[in-house]
């Protein structure tokens, strides 16, 4: 008969002051020597930040009008695969090619730099952060038992979660972008207030010229509706995510926060954050 084995979780640990656990870190040298191309395209963001829909606005920019099959039988997370997880991009068979990381900004290879990618990270405040990162830990067994809320809660603030400190990423991609003029640094609130505003932002970036017809078609197919319907980009084809749980494409929204958080809570927080985001020009959104 069937031996049924539930996946375990892995272990958190420090790795070179980030927590992490042995996926984002087991191909450390490989990932470290990675030879970029100067048009690859680098999706780097914190997770829950917004990596598929910045994923899926790029696959459709360069791809959709190109390989429309590949909209219809690639996962978006085959198309654009984890630099940590280096067997897939290995064979990416596309020029660009399009990657994904969360890797804090000093992990990021340097060929990256020296071939001066276009960078794109993607920043959503804080706590709307927190409540999908703890809904996607609970469903996703490749991550650490996120336990209870209050529990969580805390050890977000303390950065004792996969990739580590909320507050190190955004800050430190941050500060990289005022220097490099190849990172284009987007929020999630602004994606969700105007997402035509924002392709239009990333295209000039990108050097992307689409047609009015084009970005329209892009624009609605990225929305939230879609994108859950959508089995190519909603993660129902992931084997080690538990949808009797939850499922990926949870709410898509600002605010969701004000359900989980408690007035003290809150009040935690605020008291926290200010101590932590020194930066006046760093400036999330918690509401639209
Ligand atoms: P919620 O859990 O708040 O719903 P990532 O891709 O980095 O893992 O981020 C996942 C989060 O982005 C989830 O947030 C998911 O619902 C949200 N998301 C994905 N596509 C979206 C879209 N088209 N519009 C709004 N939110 C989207």
């Amino acid at each position: 008969g069937h031996i049924w084995t539930l996946p375990s979780r892995p272990e958190l640990f420090d790795f070179r002051g980030v927590s992490m656990t042995h996926f984002f870190t087991d191909n450390w040298e490989n990932v470290q020597n990675f030879k970029a191309r100067p048009d690859d395209v680098l999706i780097a963001t914190y997770p829950k930040a917004g990596t598929t829909w910045v994923s899926y606005i790029l696959d459709l920019l360069y791809f959709g009008q190109t390989s429309p099959e590949r909209q219809t039988s690639v996962p978006i997370y085959e198309r654009v695969p984890f630099l940590e997880l280096i067997e897939l991009y290995l064979l990416l068979p596309t020029s660009p090619r399009l990657i994904k990381t969360h890797f804090p900004v000093q992990f990021v290879p340097k060929s990256f730099w020296e071939q001066n990618c276009k960078i794109i990270y993607v920043a959503r405040n804080a706590k709307d952060n927190m409540v999908s990162y703890f809904h996607f830990d609970s469903m996703a067994m490749i991550e650490p038992d996120p336990g209870d809320w209050n529990n969580y809660f805390q050890r977000f603030m303390q950065g004792k979660v996969v990739t580590g400190s909320w507050y190190d990423h955004v800050n430190g991609w941050w500060k990289k972008k005022q220097t490099s003029p190849n990172v284009h640094y987007m929020f999630y609130e602004d994606l969700v207030e105007d997402t035509g505003r924002e392709i239009d932002k990333l295209c000039s970036f990108l050097g992307l010229s689409p047609s009015e017809d084009e970005r329209k078609r892009i624009t609605g197919g990225v929305q939230f509706d879609k994108m859950k319907k959508n089995n190519m980009t909603n993660y129902s084809t992931h084997a080690r995510m538990d949808f009797k749980t939850g499922s990926f494409m949870r709410k898509g929204r600002v605010g969701d926060w004000k359900n989980h958080f408690t007035v003290a809570q809150n009040e935690e927080f605020d008291e926290d954050y200010k101590k932590k985001m020194k930066d006046p020009t760093l400036q999330l959104r918690t509401d639209l």
